[in-house]
């Protein structure tokens, strides 16, 4: 056994929970000891974990019982859901429902529920500025998260609610990068007006989730919110341009443009950037960017990050 106390990390072979392994394996102080949660312990990714010193643990999200015994004996958890991968803001919240059931019953002493707003606090249903989606929902992805905040404070569970940020990663995985137009000029497509989008390296939300993690009691029933730059389309074109030595345009299109686009989850990535826009006091200033360098000293910025990974974006 280790002496170590443990943090058991779902989602471990992805983006944020991936992060936060990493953090807690490389950590100087080495504080915390990894538990990587995974639907299959042989793959390549869990392997590597395994490699660097995780401890690699089979579970499911969908199944309480695995999730009981991954997080048995553990100090904490960090919680996390894969929209994507159903894109049932339903299913998410059973999700989370199981999370949280493991976490009572361990007992554990600090979960982290990586979430996001619930936008119908700002845009109820009835407000037709955006369309209502999946009967009712206005950003389904953020929704379900929002919801599910309560699932883990019913529980009474030592908890910190955790407000991600868009991941730069975006424009080299989601689709979301510079796509060259009929005129032959790259261009950044999103329709944010002139708003700021708070935005983060992956990798650096795992970085912050350990900060918060150290900070003991400090965050335990606090909604925080983290974010490494707010960049408006015309900065992040800017700052794109600059990296891959091209003109990068801001096209800043209309919501409703955004949503009709053809891929799945064009209307709720539409109505998400929309949400963003039209509330931008509000989400941005739910994401201080000083708190999360206090978190993580090692934030990147925008050109930081586009220093490391530039030759990572898909450009035609
Ligand atoms: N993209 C963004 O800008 C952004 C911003 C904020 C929040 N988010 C949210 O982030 C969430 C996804 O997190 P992520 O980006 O870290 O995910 P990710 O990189 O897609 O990784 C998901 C990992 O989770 C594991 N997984 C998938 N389904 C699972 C299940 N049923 N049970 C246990 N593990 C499962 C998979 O690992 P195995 O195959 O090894 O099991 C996979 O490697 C989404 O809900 C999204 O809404 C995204």
């Amino acid at each position: 056994m280790s002496p170590r106390k443990v943090i058991a990390v779902v989602g471990a072979t992805g983006a944020q929970g991936g992060g936060l392994v990493r953090a807690i394996l490389t950590d100087k102080n080495k504080e915390f000891a990894a538990r990587a949660i995974t639907r299959d312990a042989n793959s390549a990714k869990a392997k590597e974990l395994a490699a660097m010193g995780a401890e690699v643990v089979a579970a499911d999200v969908d199944d309480v019982q695995s999730l009981k015994r991954a997080f048995a004996g553990a100090y904490g958890a960090f919680c996390v859901t894969f929209f994507w991968a159903h894109f049932s803001p339903e299913r998410e919240q059973a999700e989370a429902a199981n999370m949280a059931a493991a976490a009572k019953h361990a007992g554990l002493q600090h979960v982290i529920w990586s979430t996001l707003e619930d936008t119908r606090r700002w845009i109820p249903l009835s407000d037709n500025r955006m369309p209502t989606l999946k009967d009712k929902y206005k950003v389904p992805h953020f929704d379900g998260k929002g919801e599910a905040n309560k699932i883990f404070l019913e529980q009474g569970l030592p908890v910190t609610l955790l407000n991600t940020s868009f991941y730069w990663e975006n424009f080299i995985y989601f689709g979301a990068g510079p796509k060259r137009g009929p005129d032959g000029v790259l261009a950044l497509t999103m329709p944010m007006g002139d708003k700021r989008l708070p935005g983060i390296a992956a990798e650096d939300i795992g970085k912050c989730a350990l900060g918060i993690f150290k900070a003991k009691n400090e965050f335990i029933g606090k909604s925080i919110g983290i974010a490494g730059e707010h960049l408006t389309g015309a900065q992040l074109a800017a700052g794109l341009s600059r990296a891959l030595g091209q003109e990068v345009r801001y096209n800043d299109v209309p919501p409703e443009v955004y949503r009709s686009f053809p891929f799945p989850g064009a209307d709720d990535m539409g109505n998400m950037f929309q949400f963003k826009r039209d509330f931008e006091p509000a989400y941005v200033g739910a994401r201080s960017i000083e708190l999360s360098r206090r978190l993580n000293p090692e934030l990147q910025s925008f050109d930081a990050w586009l220093a490391r990974n530039k030759s990572k974006i898909p450009i035609e």
